[in-house]
């Protein structure tokens, strides 16, 4: 945990969408928003103020709003941006953390999906951004100028196969958050998505062989594997006008992982077990 701070979001407002306890990658970020001098709120679906500790990280933040809210729901979202109106005003940034998929915490094969919960895990892991953006243009909530980010993985360029209906979700995710884009690039607003390395939280490791991707993506990755932390660091500087011209980008966030081919080190273990 670093505390040292740039004021990179001095005089901007934001809502983080996501949190849950100190794994999350929200949580993290909300932390990282705060440090840099944001005003922020926090919001996530209802139980998650009994299973996780978003209270708690209120009380770091500042005594952030919290908005209780279904980000697939657009009744929910409406009286979300209401509220987020009337607590914080107009934000100057989005960032979207959320993914869910029973497919996965099922372990359904790929081929035996249920279709209601595929549908589930595209509309709350995915769709929930087009709404989240719709709610908040027709609410007038989102300055000018600002940024939107969100969450993904590098399962929607690649097959990973216990990533399942998430690589499908995190495409279209990738998709939306172009395609917004170029819609809002004519107010100034950015809109781009962290495809950020494995990283141990509630998500994460609820797929099967999490741990041993988290290995393999940790050795590979020239940088080794970047952690939350890291991630909430970066994610700050595209929330600040430090990068005013970066739009409908995937980034990777990910120590290198993506460009990799393989390392040194694993070729050499290869060749020697193959001995
Ligand atoms: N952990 C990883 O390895 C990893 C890697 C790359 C990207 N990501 C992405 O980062 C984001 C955050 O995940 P995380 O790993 O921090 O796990 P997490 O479980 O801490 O966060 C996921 C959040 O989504 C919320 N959520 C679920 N359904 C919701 C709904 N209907 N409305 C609103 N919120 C809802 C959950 O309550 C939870 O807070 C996700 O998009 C995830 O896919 C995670």
């Amino acid at each position: 945990m670093i505390d040292t701070s740039y004021g990179l979001l001095k005089g901007k407002k934001g809502i983080v969408f996501g949190p849950l306890n100190t794994q999350s990658l929200g949580w993290h970020i909300a932390q990282a928003c705060h440090r840099e001098k944001a005003e922020i709120a926090i919001s996530n679906v209802k139980v998650a103020l009994r299973l996780g500790e978003i209270e708690e990280l209120s009380k770091l933040c500042n005594g952030a709003p919290i908005i209780l809210c279904d980000a697939s729901s657009m009744d929910q979202l409406e009286t979300a941006f209401k509220e987020v109106k009337n607590k914080l005003g107009k934000v100057d940034f989005i960032v979207h953390s959320i993914a869910m998929s029973r497919n996965i915490r099922k372990q359904l094969p790929y081929e035996d999906l249920n279709y209601d919960w595929f549908t589930k895990t595209l509309d709350v892991s995915a769709l929930s951004l087009h709404k989240i953006l719709s709610q908040a243009l027709k609410s007038n909530s989102l300055n000018d100028r600002g940024s939107v980010v969100a969450l993904t993985f590098i399962g929607a360029q690649r097959t990973f196969s216990d990533y399942s209906d998430m690589g499908d979700a995190k495409a279209l995710l990738e998709s939306i958050s172009r395609s917004y884009g170029y819609r809002l690039a004519k107010r100034g607003i950015r809109v781009n998505t962290v495809s950020q390395s494995p990283t141990k939280t509630a998500a994460g490791s609820g797929i099967e062989g999490f741990d041993s991707l988290f290995d393999l993506a940790d050795e590979l990755s020239p940088l080794g594997n970047a952690d939350a932390e890291e991630c909430a660091q970066y994610v700050v500087t595209l929330l600040s006008d430090l990068t005013r011209k970066v739009t409908m980008q995937n980034l990777y966030h990910d120590g290198g992982f993506s460009s990799i081919g393989i390392s040194d080190e694993l070729l050499a273990r290869l060749s020697k077990q193959s001995e």
